[in-house]
């Protein structure tokens, strides 16, 4: 397109909605007008943005007449039912939900690993999940040169992941319990303040979660290889922001640590910090507030023939959410795809 693009921000409240903003002005997105939108609660209200500030508008099916791009981080339900709506009315749409994510006819990306599948949306581009989308930014170049063959992952996951309310339940249960008061969980179905909870969204059928059975299917589709096995556990962890991930994996082909150590300081997107002599490696406050993935604890898994064992941590609220969205955003004008085929 020749203008610049009008874009919406669909939850523009939110833990994510804030961040985008935030990206879109700290990374100078090119756009001729940039329109805050959540529910009917939020309309009225303002927003920062570049030094001012912007008015909340309603999110209604009428939103979208002059849209070019909307960036939806607004709940799964509210995906569901206005991106379509948006996409009717010409306008592209990234969406930060799980409503589309294994839509065949919707692209799941990270700007690293699959930007290829932009060039076939068709008018909705899914952001993966946060915990995917980290361990993809590092295992994608392991995989192009060594072919994994399997993966087992074990996720330490910040409450921000769940929303602003989750990180206002947090404070609020350690400033309680600070003061010696009981807690109240609301948000998650236990305490949260000094406690990890194995359980990310419900649980299904086969045990497993919802959240677990994400990270399997989703990085199947976005490497496009489903010959990869993949088995997580999710973890609820009393951290503000970034998740981590200790990742296990097994190689066709043999790569030693400093194969990998050497292959991810080249690649997009990550710093390789693995020191252990000085103790220095990833930690959550680390990555926080930062766009790069972190890895560390690179080392050779001795009980099998090609396994490596490392340590993943990113910011889930910018490179597992906003950060990500944003960049599909680019790489869609890069390739001149704001459009609805
Ligand atoms: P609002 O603040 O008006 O409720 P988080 O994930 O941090 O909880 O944020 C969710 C975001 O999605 C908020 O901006 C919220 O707006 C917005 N949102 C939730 N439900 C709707 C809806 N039905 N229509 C539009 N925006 C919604």
């Amino acid at each position: 397109m020749s203008k610049n693009p009008v874009v919406a921000v669909c939850g523009a409240t939110g833990a994510v909605g804030q961040e985008m903003l935030s990206v879109l002005e700290q990374r100078n997105f090119p756009y001729s007008e940039i329109i805050p939108m959540a529910s009917s609660r939020s309309a009225g209200k303002k927003v920062p943005f570049k030094g001012g500030e912007l008015t909340v508008v309603e999110l209604t099916e009428k939103s979208f007449e002059g849209v070019d791009l909307a960036l939806f981080s607004a709940g799964g339900g509210t995906s569901e039912k206005f991106a379509p709506i948006a996409v009717k009315a010409g306008c592209v749409v990234v969406d930060n939900s799980s409503a589309w994510r294994m839509d065949d006819e919707c692209p799941l990306v990270v700007p690293e690993v699959n930007p290829h599948d932009l060039d076939w949306h068709k008018g909705i581009i899914a952001n993966p999940n946060c915990s995917t989308i980290q361990m993809m930014v590092a295992l994608k170049p392991i995989h192009d040169e060594a072919r994994i063959k399997r993966v087992v992952v074990s996720t330490y996951q910040a409450v921000s992941g769940t929303g602003q309310k989750a990180i206002e339940e947090l404070e609020n249960q350690v400033r309680r319990l600070m003061n010696g008061q009981p807690v109240v969980a609301d948000v998650y179905p236990h305490q949260i303040a000094f406690n990890c909870l194995p359980q990310i969204d419900v649980f299904m059928d086969n045990g497993y979660t919802k959240e677990e059975m994400k990270m399997v299917h989703e990085t199947i589709k976005i490497m496009g290889d489903p010959s990869i096995k993949v088995t997580a556990t999710c973890v609820r962890v009393p951290v503000f922001y970034s998740h981590s991930e200790s990742v296990n994996i097994e190689t066709e082909e043999k790569l030693t640590a400093d194969d990998v150590r050497a292959l991810l300081a080249k690649s997009p997107g990550i710093t390789v910090e693995d020191y252990p002599a000085k103790n220095s490696y990833p930690m959550s406050i680390t990555a926080a507030g930062e766009d790069d993935t972190y890895v560390g604890r690179i080392r050779e898994d001795d009980t099998i023939e090609n396994g490596i064992n490392m340590w993943i941590v990113s910011d889930n609220i910018r490179k597992g959410a906003a950060l990500n969205t944003v960049q599909i955003a680019e790489t869609l004008i890069e390739r001149d795809l704001v459009r609805v085929p």
